[in-house]
Parts: structure tokens; C-alpha cells; sequence
């Protein structure tokens, strides 16, 4: 079985809609395997987006990341990576397609409310730097 790793970012946490979200991918017939509210450091953050690091856009999405607490979680099922990515939408908000969580909830570029690992690769990855030991 599939898995992959989901973040409900700070301003899921702060717009208090991280019931709304989840309920997406429970109804999907996603299986919640682990699941941690979390505010973490910038090392962290750093880790998990060692990919744009060297962005010239990552310093403030750090800053939005380590913000405030967020929701850390592992979700299961067939195709998990690319079902989830589908439900998640385009990663800008004002571009994403309606009836995606970003297209019907988020209105910015950054404050975009859900990761989701892009590749059961960073999904493997990733779930071994938010849950050690899964
Ligand atoms: P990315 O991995 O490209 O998107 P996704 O979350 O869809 O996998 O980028 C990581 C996050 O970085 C993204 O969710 C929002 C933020 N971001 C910016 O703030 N500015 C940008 O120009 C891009 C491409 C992303
Ligand atoms: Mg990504």
C-alpha cells in the first residue's frame, strides 16, 4: 500500500481548517496512519525543503512554515502520492483548479494550506524526518 506524507500548514491551523481538509482525504478513502500537531524550528524546515533551499522564494516560506504550529500526518492508500497531490490542487492558490483544496480555499502562492510529497521517494523520505521509527 501506498503512503505519503501531509503537512497542513500553519494557516490551515490558524483559519482553523484542519477538520475541513482531513475530511477530504478521509472521504477519499485515505487511511490516516500517524498524525502530530507540531510547530517546528527552522532546521527543520530546512530538511524537509532541502530541495529550494537555495530558492530565492524559500527564506519567507520559512518563515510561514515555522510560524505557528501545523499538522504533520502520514495517509495510506492506492496511488496515496498522486491521489493526494490531485486533491491538493496546483501549488499556487490563485491558479488552482476549483473543487482542490488549494482552488477552493487558498488565494496565495505561499500560503497554499497542504504539502504533499511529490514522489513515493520523498514521500519515504520525508516520512522519516517528521515520524522517525514509521
Ligand atoms: P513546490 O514543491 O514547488 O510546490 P508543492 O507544494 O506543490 O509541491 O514548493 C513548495 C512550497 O513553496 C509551495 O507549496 C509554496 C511555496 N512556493 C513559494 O512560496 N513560491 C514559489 O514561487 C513556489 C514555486 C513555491
Ligand atoms: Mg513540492
Amino acid at each position: 500500500m501506498a503512503r505519503t506524507l501531509v503537512l497542513l500548514k500553519p494557516d490551515a491551523v490558524r483559519r482553523g481548517l484542519v477538520g475541513q481538509i482531513l475530511s477530504r482525504y478521509e472521504a477519499k478513502g485515505l487511511t490516516l496512519t500517524a498524525l502530530e500537531h507540531r510547530t517546528i524550528d527552522a532546521e527543520t524546515a530546512d530538511r524537509h525543503y532541502a530541495e529550494h533551499v537555495e530558492k530565492e522564494w524559500y527564506p519567507p516560506l520559512r518563515d510561514f512554515v515555522t510560524s505557528g504550529p501545523l499538522v504533520a500526518m502520514v495517509l495510506e492508500g492506492d496511488e496515496a502520492v498522486e491521489v493526494v497531490r490531485g486533491l491538493n490542487g496546483a501549488t499556487d492558490g490563485r491558479k488552482a483548479a476549483p473543487g482542490t483544496i488549494r482552488g477552493d480555499l487558498s488565494l496565495s502562492g505561499r500560503e497554499n494550506l497542504v504539502h504533499g510529497s511529490d514522489s513515493a521517494e520523498s514521500a519515504e523520505r520525508e516520512i522519516g524526518l517528521w515520524f522517525p521509527g514509521l
